[in-house]
């Protein structure tokens, strides 16, 4: 793709990675590929915000180019270091070495450690330093933790336009580059995968962020984050909808997730999901092997409770489960309520390795666990069944 003007002289110059299907490692599956988004800014000093990902950079430099020669760009914004926004930097340092670099001292020194940096020019800034480009100033607002110690963002207040590098992104490669260009329920859903996936954990300080933006009082008409699509139809939408997942607000619907052995801890499942829906309570059911992690931990960010379980070997629950219980333990989901529930032969030991795991994330463990030795015969499946029922009230 080309260059696309996203407000008077300034241009989306980035690149779409149609392929791209694992971010962060294998675990966060990127179904619908990516954008690397960097923008122009053409005026007195022409600006460049943030690079991409370095297989990539040669369709960077073509699109400056289709706009203007990057010798001239005299300003080099640098949001964030992580290599699928700052690996192109070397080749247009090396095209336009008399740049200066405006980003935080933490991302000065992260480059440093990333990059050959000998005459790069680093101009150093914090939160409210501005820099003037010419008819248009920069303002910068430091992000640390959002999602990296050297994150900011930059505003532009002559055109109501905030980047925020990595903050309301979305994994999602598209020929859309606008809100208003796609469907909605797909935009919304990436950008919620997105959230669940990356910046969980850090929900404390996306809360507190969102508070000092709105006391800044800053008007913004457009968002254009750093991966996906630009918010200019409703840039109010992703801010709520970041509100509203940092909360942990959740909704009244519940996940079972399980692995099996022989099938027993199957016929559970069936049960517990029958019985959660049978008092209304809006149900989804994922056996672990045939699901994707990332998927679950999206749906994390809507259901306020998960019920765990697993057939019991060696007196512990079916390894199939561990990724999936240790990304919970690493993302720490706000505010959710769990229980647990096995078959088991000889010994026991699945049920209690579950909660442990659970409280260990955070999970608040609701309800005793649901322990049935061999195979569930009628009335333990009626027992299951009204065990999920009994759930059903935590989430009331
Ligand atoms: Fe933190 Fe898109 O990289």
């Amino acid at each position: 793709m080309s260059s696309v003007e996203i407000k008077k002289g300034i241009y989306w110059v980035g690149v779409v990675d149609w392929d791209l299907r694992y971010f962060h490692g294998p675990t966060y599956t990127t179904h619908k590929g990516t954008s690397y988004n960097s923008y122009l800014i053409m005026d007195e000093h022409v600006t460049l915000v943030d690079a991409v990902f370095a297989p990539f950079v040669g369709e960077l430099i073509e699109n400056i180019r289709s706009v203007v020669d990057p010798a001239k760009i005299e300003y080099v914004v640098v949001n964030h270091i992580e290599t699928d926004h700052a690996g192109g930097l070397p080749e247009i340092m090396k095209l336009a070495p008399k740049a200066k670099i405006l980003c935080t001292g933490k991302a000065k020194a992260g480059l440093e450690k990333h990059f050959q940096t000998d005459g790069w020019d680093f101009n150093v800034v914090k939160t409210g330093d501005t820099v003037s480009i010419g008819s248009r100033t920069q303002t910068f607002l430091e992000a640390p933790m959002l999602h990296w110690p050297d994150s900011m963002f930059t505003y532009i207040g002559e055109e109501e336009l905030l980047m925020p590098n990595d903050a309301f992104g979305q994994h999602l490669a598209s020929s859309a580059r606008f809100d208003d260009e796609i469907d909605p329920h797909i935009l919304m859903e990436e950008a919620a995968k997105y959230y669940a996936n990356i910046l969980y954990p850090l929900s404390r300080m996306v809360l507190k962020k969102l508070e000092e933006v709105k006391g800044m009082n800053i008007p913004i008409s457009m968002i254009a984050p750093s991966h996906g699509i630009i918010w200019r139809g409703d840039p109010g939408k992703i801010i709520q909808a970041y509100q509203r997942w940092a909360s942990g607000e959740g909704e009244a619907k519940a996940l079972v997730v399980y692995e099996t052995m022989w099938g027993s801890t199957s016929t559970m499942a069936r049960a517990i999901t029958d019985g959660l829906i049978s008092q209304g309570i809006e149900t989804r059911q994922y056996k672990i092997s045939a699901s994707d992690y990332s998927d679950i931990i999206r749906q994390m960010l809507d259901a306020r409770l998960v019920v765990i379980g697993s057939s019991t070997i060696h007196r512990h629950f079916l390894a199939s489960l561990s990724p999936l219980l240790e990304e919970f333990n690493c993302l720490k989901p706000v505010k959710r309520m769990g229980a647990a529930f096995g078959s088991y032969g000889w010994s026991k030991g699945a049920v209690g390795a579950i909660e442990e795991n659970l409280k260990k994330a955070g999970i608040d463990v609701v309800q005793e666990g649901l322990e049935i030795l061999w195979v569930p015969d009628d009335e333990e499946i009626k027992r299951c069944f009204e065990w999920g029922q009994s759930l059903a009230a935590s989430l009331k």
